[in-house]
């Protein structure tokens, strides 16, 4: 069986599915994305994925294209169609198709919806937790407004390919005052000498992620020291611990930063612990 995409209202082959060369989200980025993990065939935070989406889509004024409850039904018919019950989910939802100016069409346009699906190894996944990851910093160059999730994301593509070119797994954008604002697609955080959970707060301008505020509530149900407060590369290297979060990594150790060792280059127990306790309630809260 081939892969499914959904495309404005239609499932089809996955190689046929093509969106129009005047499609706002091709022309402008004018477009906004989500991501969900996807456990047992459900959606993990379901209510911090469908309230940023439509926080995202508000702040650019794009209308909802559809309910939370009938997009949640497409979304897992997409899943269905492409026997995926371990996975990661991607919604996009652009302005919609208009001849090309860059102000917003005069005439009311329907925004254009695609959904894709893909498997996850959840073994190949838990293998590399295991491990860790490295990271390499490289300086923060993105627009004033990276708490909307749209898909201009050329920067972060050129991060993570700094990334990849370095043998590393993620890139960390680093501020004009030496401080970590969040990964190329994920939030950046650390435990550090003292034992404290740090990572950046949101009045920065980074993605407010899911996994990171999902994340904050386990880590205080866990009983551990939080704190919402930057940190620098160099304070990485010296911290307990550091990792990274999001739909696609979930909870995944950092052991090195810029070719330094984090700790002894080993992942530590709080960040397999975290891992291990946000999926359990990952799982238990999935629709
Ligand atoms: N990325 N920061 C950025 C820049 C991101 O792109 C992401 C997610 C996150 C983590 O957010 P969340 O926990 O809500 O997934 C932080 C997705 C997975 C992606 O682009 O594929």
């Amino acid at each position: 069986m081939g892969r499914i995409a959904y495309v404005n209202g239609r499932f089809t082959p996955h190689a046929e599915a093509f969106v129009h060369i005047e499609d706002r989200g091709y022309q402008f980025a004018d477009a906004v994305y989500e991501v969900w993990a996807v456990f047992g065939g459900k959606l993990a935070d379901p209510e911090g994925h469908f309230a940023r989406l439509e926080r995202s889509l508000g702040e650019l004024s794009i209308p909802m294209p559809m309910t939370r409850k009938a997009l949640t039904l497409v979304l897992k018919e997409t899943l269905r169609r492409n026997r995926i019950t371990e996975g990661l989910v991607y919604l996009q939802v652009s302005r919609g198709v208009a001849p090309r100016d860059h102000a917003f069409p005069k005439e009311e346009v329907r925004p254009a919806v695609i959904i894709t699906a893909n498997p996850v190894d959840r073994a190949a996944s838990e293998a590399r937790a295991a491990k860790g990851v490295a990271v390499v910093t490289t300086p923060e160059n993105r627009w004033g407004r990276c708490d909307i999730k749209t898909v201009g994301l050329l920067p972060n593509a050129l991060a993570k390919q700094k990334a990849r070119e370095a043998g590393a797994v993620e890139a960390w954008f680093v501020d004009d005052l030496g401080l970590v604002t969040e990964g190329a697609s994920s939030n950046a955080w650390i435990i550090d000498g003292d034992g404290i959970l740090r990572t950046r707060d949101t009045n920065a301008n980074i993605l407010r992620g899911v996994t990171r505020l999902s994340l904050l509530e386990v880590a205080r149900e866990a009983g551990l020291k939080v704190e919402e407060r930057p940190f620098t590369p160099e304070e990485a290297v010296a911290a307990r611990e550091a990792f990274i979060t999001g739909a696609g990594t979930l909870v995944l150790p950092v052991v090195k930063v810029d070719g330094k060792l984090v700790g002894d280059g080993v992942p530590g127990p709080v960040a397999a612990r975290l891992r291990r306790l946000y999926i359990e309630r990952a799982k238990a809260t999935a629709v």
